[in-house]
């Protein structure tokens, strides 16, 4: 039975009646440009075909209820006009915030009944909750006929995170949940939000590789690398990063603390390599492509320090076998969760036994291997 079909029983099971629409939104890999769009730079994500799943029915008063299928089949609700955030369940949260920033731009919206499961790995980094959002978004827009497109919906997710989530993301999760597109990624200037696609080469796939390191600190780092690139923008006296170029850093550099040089060098550099891998890719440039993966790959380790031994040695090893055949680096905030590698299918094999034979022995930990293509976003359009 697929899992749809496995969704819609639960709904009919617990609601008694079957739902009225099953909608679906995808997680995502980072080829490059991490740590960017909080600075408005250029990040070149893909949708993957791991998503969130919801089957939802629409209510005639304003109560909101929720049953998690992945989560023991918990069942949860509440009234749209009385939100709390509830630090006993926090995957009530992400609907809650989601619903609740929803309203604000759409205060007319009715209750629903709601039931969700997935296939984004949880706390892997590969943004199972941003698909989670999207996903509700979408479920609310169909059954109150509201007119939001993919932009507006992944600014929607992101205020759900900022606001009430307590998480102070950017917005590449949640727009490439949005806007993917089947066999390609998605450069998006996180400035004006306007995206270009890139095919992704037929013969290779995307292999997302999940060191499985437990993701300690994530958030509170992450906020700490943030403040530092605002720091350094505030120094020059631009709103953000992305205003700042490299001659300019340099000479600062004896007026900066050296740890904030390093910082901003890495979203600078990172920009110019994001956007020349828009190029790589749509000139079918694997060798050029497999350089930027593996100075963005540097850069993130030295410059901005969000990797770990366990993914840098990931890296490594997978670098050892692809040499210029393909590209990898971490993807993501950082601090464990995934390595990508761009990888030829006729490589794929001997990349997942390398892995094998090594990883565990080197590290303690067992490494999953998710074998990935690039898919459709929830919002994206027929063009
Ligand atoms: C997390 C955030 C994104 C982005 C990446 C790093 O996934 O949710 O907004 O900042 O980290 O590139």
């Amino acid at each position: 039975m697929s899992l749809r079909h496995q969704l819609e029983q639960a709904f009919v099971k617990h609601f008694a009646k079957t739902p009225e629409l099953t909608v679906q939104a995808p997680g995502r890999v980072n080829l490059i440009g991490d740590h960017t769009d909080y600075n408005q730079g250029f990040v070149l994500p893909a949708a993957i075909n791991f998503a969130t799943y919801i089957a939802a029915s629409k209510r005639n008063d304003n109560k909101v209820r929720v049953l998690a299928i992945d989560y023991g089949e918990q069942l949860a609700e509440f009234e749209l006009n009385n939100i709390h955030f509830d630090p006993k369940r926090m995957w009530l949260n992400y609907v809650a915030g989601t619903v609740q920033a929803l309203a604000k731009s759409y205060p007319n919206i009715q209750g629903a009944d709601i039931a969700v499961t997935g296939t984004v790995p949880q706390g892997a980094g590969l943004s199972s909750s941003a698909s989670f959002e999207i996903a509700l978004i979408k479920a609310f827009a169909e059954l109150n006929q509201l007119a939001i497109d993919g932009v507006q919906a992944a600014l929607i997710g992101q205020q759900a995170e900022n606001d009430f989530v307590g998480c102070n993301c950017g917005i590449m999760d949640q727009l490439i949940s949005a806007l993917g597109r089947e066999n390609q990624a998605m450069l998006l200037d996180c400035r004006d939000l306007s995206v270009q696609y890139a095919t992704l080469p037929q013969d290779m796939t995307l292999l997302i590789i999940n060191s499985n390191v437990k993701r300690g600190l994530v958030d509170s780092e992450y906020n700490v690398r943030r403040a530092q690139c605002e720091q350094v923008a505030r120094y020059f006296n631009q709103p953000s990063l992305r205003q700042v170029g490299l001659h300019m850093l340099k000479q600062a550099e004896t007026e900066l603390d050296p740890l904030l040089v390093r910082r901003a060098r890495h979203v600078i550099t990172e920009n110019t390599r994001t956007e020349a891998a828009l190029k790589a890719l749509q000139q079918s440039d694997i060798k050029a492509m497999s350089y930027l993966m593996a100075d963005s790959h540097r850069s993130l380790a030295e410059d901005f320090a969000v990797t770990t031994p366990e993914i840098d040695y990931l890296v490594e090893l997978i670098a050892k076998t692809l040499g210029t055949q393909g590209g990898v680096r971490m993807t993501g905030g950082g601090f464990g969760g995934c390595v990508i590698a761009l990888t030829p299918q006729a490589m794929v094999e001997a990349i997942c036994q390398v892995i094998e034979r090594n990883y565990q022995t080197h590290t303690g930990l067992k490494a999953s291997i998710y074998l990935c293509q690039a898919t459709n976003g929830a919002f994206r359009q027929n063009n």
